[in-house]
């Protein structure tokens, strides 16, 4: 099989294609990535001379480049991960998740069709997307995959968006698709922007730790590993026009999962109990901020046997690790464009 996996470079997309490289080595792999901010090809780095692997560069919107590759390597299926990601960028700059999340998800789909024609049934097309289209929860009850859209952010109205372009391609032409639906995901090689990452970087240097609003906001986090598992299990064994819920079974506050996080690291340090705690600062929330996400994640669990293999504790323990063991990759990602981009968002 040829596999064309797009945002490779990315977070999420980097600890997938590392999966399907080193698992399928009968596959070969295409990861295409524009390498915007967030794409990072360091991300790769052990698995970018393997045999079966290729990293093309380009644009999701350069409709004539998909033509042109689709063409050439006549992909069986498509992972498709290339989006812009961050809320909060997305509040600033909505037309930037309009191109990329909306009308580039549509130029793929466009692309696939034509070129798929007459064989539909032999081809995949895998879209990843996020809990967030389903809007805010209150404090109980959870998502499920028949849970209505109600997006409140650019970021998730422009992922709602494209997920509702792939069931209507599916009804129209019959177009072979599967989409999830997960929560937050953490780990390695996570651009610090995010939460987790962006607090031990700022715990590493002794910066404020800046906290939205209460800080009560809860979400349920996911290690990366396992949504690239679960990723695995979907685009082999998924149906297809289903979709599927990925979450941890994990929720946290954001001002407990902090204090969690501050506690860990200055055991990791070496630093004295409670000294990161008093880097927590609060700061004005973000406009239209969900209050909770929570993930019913049965019918993956019930029906292809996916569940977490790490607990949080452990899951976090290799997240900080890694981010100290790595730290000339965070120097290099947080130089430059980042710090205007910070200084922007928080001072
Ligand atoms: N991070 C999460 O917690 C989370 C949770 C659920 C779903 N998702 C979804 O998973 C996917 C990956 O998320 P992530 O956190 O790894 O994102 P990321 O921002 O780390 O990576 C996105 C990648 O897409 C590439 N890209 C962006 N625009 C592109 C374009 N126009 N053409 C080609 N490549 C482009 C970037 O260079 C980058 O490598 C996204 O679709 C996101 O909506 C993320």
């Amino acid at each position: 099989m040829n596999i064309l996996i797009t945002g490779g470079a990315g977070f999420i997309g980097s600890h997938v294609v590392r999966r399907f490289v080193t698992r399928y080595k009968e596959y070969h792999i295409f990861n295409l990535d524009a390498l915007t901010y967030a794409g990072n090809l360091e991300n790769l780095k052990d698995v970018e001379k393997a045999p079966n692997y290729t990293f093309l560069k380009g644009n999701i919107l350069d409709e004539n480049f998909i033509k042109s590759i689709f063409a050439k390597y006549n992909f069986d299926g498509v992972i498709h991960l290339a989006a812009e990601s961050h809320v909060d960028r997305s509040i600033t700059d909505p037309l930037a998740f309009v191109k990329t999340n909306v009308i580039g998800t549509v130029n793929l789909l466009n692309v696939s069709l034509d070129t798929w024609k007459g064989n539909l049934e032999h081809k995949r097309f895998y879209h990843i997307s996020t809990d967030e289209v389903y809007g805010a929860l209150g404090a109980e009850g959870f998502f499920t995959e028949v849970t209505p859209y109600d997006p409140n952010s650019p970021y998730s109205a422009s992922k709602a968006s494209s997920d509702h372009f792939i069931r209507a391609y599916g009804e129209t032409y019959q177009f072979p698709y599967v989409i999830t639906n997960c929560s937050n995901n953490y780990g390695p090689n996570h651009f610090p922007e995010k939460l987790i990452p962006l607090f031990i970087n700022n715990i590493i240097n002794n910066k404020p730790l800046p906290v939205y609003g209460d800080g009560n906001y809860t979400r349920d986090w996911l290690f990366v590993e396992d949504h690239a598992i679960a990723i695995d299990l979907v685009f082999h064994k998924g149906k297809n026009h289903e979709t599927y819920n990925i979450g941890g079974f994990n929720e946290w506050k954001n001002i407990d999962l902090v204090k969690l996080l501050c506690r860990l690291m200055d055991k990791k340090l070496n630093r004295k109990e409670g000294s990161s705690e008093k880097l927590i600062t609060y700061v004005k929330d973000r406009p239209g901020h969900d209050l909770r996400y929570a993930i019913d994640a049965t019918k993956i669990n019930k029906e292809l046997g996916w569940e977490p293999s790490v607990t949080f504790e452990e899951g976090l323990d290799k997240t900080i690790d890694w981010y100290l063991n790595n730290k000339e990759w965070l120097n290099n990602v947080t130089s430059g464009e980042y710090q205007k981009y910070y200084e922007s968002q928080y001072n």
